[in-house]
């Protein structure tokens, strides 16, 4: 994976002259009427890097109306209810937000919702600017199906350095170290780890996973080679069970912001969110190092757990050349480096000024070009919907009933279900 990213740039270097300042397309350029954005970026930070794509795309497309159609609720799990309700009745908006891998491949490919892009990737030499890494993880027979606009990384654990030396705490290199932490900060009644609603469990849970259970064993659990019933995979759902001991009691009634608000306010230490939250801590006019810090989430130093948001252009989309239009804006140059510096995330293309990140962004660029990269479970990059919907399942009752046993083995009969583990 490494040395592809290396290939890349290296193409990337003799193609500097063709990595050009957005042209509007020429179909988007005659085009008229509504482009219907669909996503659920309507928190802090991912709302504002919206906003200022938006404005890349109403200055190249003056025709052309963008019409914002976020529904909120973190991670998708209220836009993805309603975005396949619009798509059985028919009614797809002109393009939506899809996640590279399983969630993309899995359900809208496999379900002959979204159209090839194979011309728009030539027009604008995208092949040779997005990340060899990321094409498979939207192709199929040959097929690329969605224009991605950035990365973001999923394992990270971000801190209120203020409430850190307050308490003598230190950042955990591992779970250990974090129990070890959260029994003095309870003690001094500081919640240990800020938790939201039930996908930010699931997001939890991957990063222990990963972190117990370390790469390859981690990548294993989505091609069957790692068995989900066996003694790791027990270790590490016992050191999830411990971790949710120290998590604030109204976890389930957060929003991922307002878990990470819990932190801010100084109320808890510590929260694992994905890179989402610099945006969203940036919004708030907070100062990366200063006045939040992160490290990976412990046991991860070295792994980069990603994921990547991309967006579609929809079987029998309303106005497709508005669509192109956006599809154009997102995987232009100029759209990434407006978006990203602001939504909290790296661009996906190799091309973007550096210096346009903050610090923390500035470290995820650094990471992701020399870590060794997996996929993030909760935002759709190795499992399907239907094998992610049943982990959820089994997670939900493994939050109301603590049964670790239960719960490892309604994980090996879904991965069974999937297909993945025989
Ligand atoms: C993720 C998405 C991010 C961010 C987050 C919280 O699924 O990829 O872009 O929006 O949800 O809403």
């Amino acid at each position: 994976m490494k040395s592809l990213k290396w290939i890349s740039l290296l193409v990337l270097a003799g193609m500097l002259l063709a990595a050009c300042a957005p042209a509007a397309s020429p179909e988007g350029e005659a085009a008229t009427g509504e482009v219907e954005v669909f996503s659920w970026w309507t928190a802090g930070g991912e709302a504002d890097g919206l906003a200022a794509m938006q404005e890349v795309f109403s200055a190249e497309y003056p025709n052309l109306t963008f019409v914002n159609a976020a529904v909120a609720g973190g991670a998708g799990t209220n836009a993805r209810a309603v975005l396949a309700t619009r798509l059985s009745a028919g009614d797809p908006p002109s393009s939506w937000q899809g996640h590279a891998g399983q969630e993309l491949i899995g359900t809208y490919v496999a379900a002959g919702q979204i159209e090839p892009l194979n011309d728009l990737y030539d027009q604008n030499g995208w092949l040779d600017v997005m990340p060899q890494t990321l094409i498979p993880l939207i192709s199929q027979d040959g097929n690329i199906y969605s224009v991605p606009v950035n990365i973001h990384r999923a394992n990270v654990m971000w801190y209120n350095p203020a409430v850190l030396e307050a308490n003598g705490a230190t950042v955990p290199a591992t779970w250990d170290e974090f129990l070890t932490s959260a029994e003095t900060l309870l003690a001094n009644g500081v919640t240990p780890l800020a938790m939201g609603e039930q996908w930010t469990s699931m997001h939890l849970l991957e990063t222990v996973l990963l972190g117990s259970l370390g790469a390859d064993g981690y990548a294993g659990l989505w091609d069957g080679s790692t068995d989900w019933a066996g003694p790791e995979v027990t270790a590490a759902l016992e050191t999830f069970q411990q971790v949710l001991t120290y998590v604030n009691s109204d976890a389930s009634t957060l929003s991922w912001d307002q878990a990470a608000q819990l932190v801010v306010d100084g109320d808890a230490a510590f929260t694992i969110m994905g890179d989402w939250a610099d945006g969203f801590f940036v919004s708030l006019g907070l100062t990366p190092e200063t006045d939040f810090g992160w490290a990976p989430a412990p046991g991860t130093d070295g792994l980069f757990q990603f994921l990547s948001d991309s967006f579609v252009l929809p079987v029998n989309a309303k106005n497709p050349e508005g669509a192109i239009a956006w599809l154009t804006v997102a995987g232009s140059k100029e759209g990434q480096e407006a978006f990203n510096p602001i939504k909290g995330s790296i661009c996906a293309r190799t091309d973007c000024d550096p210096a346009l990140f903050d610090a923390y962004l500035q470290s995820a660029i650094a990471d992701w070009n020399t870590d060794t990269v997996v996929g993030s479970l909760t935002h759709g990059v190795v499992a399907n919907d239907a094998w992610k919907s049943e982990i959820d399942t089994a997670l939900g009752l493994f939050l109301a009933d603590g049964d670790v046993a239960a719960f490892q083995s309604a994980l090996a009969t879904a991965c069974s279900s999937s297909g993945a583990c025989q």
